[in-house]
């Protein structure tokens, strides 16, 4: 066990079984059409490839890398967006693949931004909700566990850039 992780709190195996029930979902919703994915860089990595591999509906990928915490345990406040995306998404069937809904102020510009951009449609996918500190109403389509008010590490999730690669997600252990 890494040693800053107090407890594990989402098991590999746990994970796992959860995206493989978001993909049924999502495989049964999008029927007929196709996807454009856009993973939101970098925490969303882990949960996007694992997602994209348990889809069956035909998926064009494509990643925005936008940031507001800095490597820190607060948000800034102030999401700057450090990567667009590759591709024009007009009238394309969209689905943000996020790892962590938190104060929501992510999610929020990514949705006014992308709007702008006349999808199709324009659909929510998070792996982890936190709503105990939204400052922003946030609509989410699909997700995959709500959880406490703690400060969460791994599969994607980082502090100060590290813990990005841990198969599962545990809690951040708080210096005394
Ligand atoms: C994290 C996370 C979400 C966002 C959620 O990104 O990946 O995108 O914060 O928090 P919010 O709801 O309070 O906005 P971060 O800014 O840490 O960048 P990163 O993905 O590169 O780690």
């Amino acid at each position: 066990m890494e040693h800053r992780i107090e407890r594990v709190l989402l098991s590999e195996e746990q994970i796992q079984k959860r995206i493989g029930e978001l993909a049924q979902q999502i495989n049964e919703d999008y029927k007929g059409k196709s996807i454009v994915m856009i993973g939101i860089l970098r925490g969303a990595v882990m949960f996007f490839t694992d997602l994209a591999k348990k889809l069956t509906v035909p998926v064009k990928m494509d990643f925005m890398a936008v940031s507001s915490y800095a490597g820190g345990m607060r948000t800034s406040g102030v999401v700057r967006l450090v990567h667009d995306l590759a591709e024009n998404i007009e009238g394309k069937d969209v689905l943000i693949v996020e790892d962590i809904v938190d104060s929501g102020l992510t999610l929020s510009y990514l949705v006014n931004n992308l709007t702008l951009r006349k999808p199709n449609s324009l659909k929510i996918c998070c792996l982890l909700d936190k709503p105990y500190q939204r400052t922003r109403d946030v609509h989410t389509d699909y997700v995959g566990f709500e959880i406490a008010n703690e400060f969460v590490i791994g599969y994607g999730l980082d502090y100060k850039d590290y813990y990005r690669n841990l198969p599962y997600v545990g809690v951040l252990k708080v210096d005394e």
